[in-house]
């Protein structure tokens, strides 16, 4: 949620407001429903601001240009306090004669009561956000201590709730601060230009040279040096590091939208995930997890949280390590875990799963998790994120960034991150129950082949999608490791396609959903392998005669060879044959085309859909 970006240079020209910008296109992910840009020139600080996207900031730029400068701060908002207009949109001012600009990404709790004391004081407020008080707050202490550090530790430590402020003032035009608590802000170190930004993709194109900053911490920055304090002034080093991709990443790169890209990118991400975690011999080894063998060995209860599309890669998860390695393992939805008085104690792994490493509901479960003492682990697709340096230990997805708002390659990266800790554990516990680790890593590594086969057999999908895009009601049915996959088809119809998509356990179908179904209604089926365990793939056959029989269109994913389900299907789609246990990296596929078609058939834009943000920042 909401898009940060800062810039200091040496040169007085265009090049502030153009990194702002284009730093701003990276991040609009994060946020779009309005934008602004402040910029230190000589005439002090300019702002323009916009509600849209971004194409009208750019606009009003056009219109009305701002001069040179060499510091600037742009923001790119998903509106939590106050609608998405020109005047919410941010920076907001504060201090004498309006000098200082500032910018935000979260919520501040106690704004409430702190705008009551500054309206008693006379201050007079011209937008209806939280920001705009740490704005008044900010600049009034730099007019007491005119120092633009020191000012924003003052506030800082005034506000609750959750947040990355960025601040200029005109007094100071050489120089940027930033403050962070538990929302997200990294800082890029260039050649006589220092860079801010929500996450790297800001400053990409510039440099690779990334600073981690801590909880709690305030960053200051010039074109020839940077300086970090914690809150309580004391000193303090940020963490660097080198970001492992390019700005090519970032970028579309001749496909239609970044879904499409990211959907492309899925072998790519499977098997990056996988590089480096065996021996020659097939052994797993994760020597990145900062938990010992002995604490593992110990662990009696597995947890996993997280939101959304990461959920229901955690729901794969359960499948697969309760078979694998007999812990029992609950997956709880991050907002929810908190609320639930969770049985938790030193001998439950808490396994966070997040693309963003951001997302405020997994983090929360996270602290609760740890204060109640349980070892916590991180599946995190963003180095340097907050979640990873809040957990004890993290396993990460090495997908890429992920652009578009809907998740795709994160969700079978999370997938391969889970199979990857289940596989180790039943190693490292000499439990493993019924396959063998190394047998299931060797098959593992064949996946991403088997993705891009998938991949090369969607032309069906499409066509199924473009004659499909007035369907108001589409209903996905899936069993065992099938039926995450189907709540996941269901969400990625309703998140950039705006049809109404459910996800049924396909057993449960007859205990009342199946009063839903009336002629022609499409259901998507998820059909396990005809070798899965259990009579799951007959019992699955079984669904999808019953809802055939009252009308509804079978829209069967199986197998190559599975001839059982021809009979009762009104379109197959094949996926290659794999272990009935990650089937869900090759089923998922046709879904996530799917979506995208239907969405790009109605017009819609697949990467940016309405009322959403990708990076949930806020509780
Ligand atoms: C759906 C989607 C969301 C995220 C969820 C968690 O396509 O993207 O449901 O999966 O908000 O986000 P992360 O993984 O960043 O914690």
């Amino acid at each position: 949620m909401c898009g940060i970006v800062g810039y200091v240079g040496k040169t007085l020209d265009g090049k502030a407001q153009n990194v702002v910008m284009e730093g701003l296109a990276r991040l609009e992910y994060r946020g779009y429903d309005s934008a602004g840009i402040a910029l230190v020139t000589e005439s002090g600080v300019e702002t323009e601001k916009r509600a849209g996207k971004l194409e009208n900031l750019r606009s009003a730029l056009e219109a009305h240009p701002l001069h040179d400068s060499r510091t600037g701060i742009g923001h790119t908002r998903w509106a939590t306090h106050g609608g998405p207009t020109d005047g919410n949109a941010h920076p907001h001012r504060g201090g004498k004669g309006d000098k200082l600009a500032l910018i935000h990404n979260g919520i501040i709790e106690n704004f409430h009561s702190l705008k009551k004391e500054l309206l008693a004081e006379g201050v007079e407020f011209r937008s209806e956000t939280d920001t705009e008080v740490a704005a008044k707050l900010v600049g009034a202490e730099f007019d007491a201590v005119g120092d633009l550090t020191t000012a924003m530790r003052n506030v800082v430590n005034r506000l609750e709730g959750a947040f990355t402020l960025l601040a200029v003032h005109a007094d100071v035009p050489g120089v940027v601060v930033g403050a962070r608590r538990n929302s997200p802000l990294v800082v890029g170190l260039g050649e006589g230009e220092n860079f801010m930004g929500s996450d790297v993709a800001a400053f990409i194109g510039y440099t690779r040279h990334a600073l981690e900053l801590g909880q709690d911490q305030i960053v200051t920055i010039t074109p020839d040096s940077h300086s970090v304090i914690n809150f309580d002034g004391s000193p303090a080093e940020g963490k660097a590091y080198e970001v492992t991709w390019d700005a090519s990443a970032a970028e579309k790169g001749g496909y239609d939208s970044f879904m499409a890209k990211e959907i492309a990118e899925q072998p790519d991400a499977v098997a990056n995930t996988l590089l480096g975690r065996t021996k020659d011999d097939g052994e797993l080894v994760l020597d990145e997890l900062r938990i010992s063998e002995d604490q593992l060995r110990n662990v009696d209860r597995i947890t996993f949280v997280a939101c959304g599309t990461a959920a229901y890669s955690s729901l794969v998860a359960k499948y697969a390590i309760e078979h694998w390695t007999r812990i029992p393992v609950e997956v709880t939805l991050a907002h929810e875990f908190r609320y639930s008085d969770p049985i938790v104690d030193d001998r439950t792994l808490v396994v966070s799963v997040s693309q963003s490493g951001e997302t405020m509901d997994t983090l929360m479960a996270v602290k609760h998790a740890k204060e109640l003492g349980a070892l916590t682990l991180s599946i995190c697709n963003t180095q340097g994120s907050t979640i990873p340096r809040e957990s004890d230990a993290v396993l990460y997805t090495h997908a890429g960034p992920e652009v578009a708002v809907a998740s795709t390659k994160a969700f079978l990266a999370q997938i391969t991150a889970a199979y990857i800790l289940g596989l180790y554990l039943a190693q490292l516990r000499g439990e493993n129950y019924a396959d063998s680790a190394k047998v299931l890593m060797t098959e593992l590594r064949e996946m991403p082949a088997k993705i891009q086969d998938v991949l090369d057999r969607m032309d069906r999908v499409v066509e199924m999608a473009n004659f499909m895009a007035d369907t108001r009601s589409v209903l996905f049915l899936g069993r065992h490791v099938g039926f995450p996959i189907a709540l996941e088809g269901a969400l990625k119809l309703k998140e950039i396609a705006y049809i109404h998509a459910e996800g049924f356990a396909a057993g449960e179908l007859k205990h009342g959903p199946i009063a839903l179904i009336e002629p022609g209604q499409p259901v998507f089926i998820v059909v396990p392998s005809p070798d899965s365990p259990h009579e799951l793939h007959k019992k699955v056959v079984s669904n999808i005669q019953e809802i055939r029989a009252r009308g509804a269109r079978t829209l069967v994913i199986a197998h190559d060879g599975d001839e059982d389900v021809v009979p009762f299907a009104n379109e197959i789609i094949r996926v290659p044959q794999c272990s009935p246990m990650l089937a869900p990296l090759l089923t998922v596929v046709p879904l996530q085309v799917f979506a995208l078609h239907l969405a790009m058939a109605k017009g819609l834009d697949a990467d940016q859909p309405r009322n959403l943000a990708k990076s949930v920042t806020v509780e």
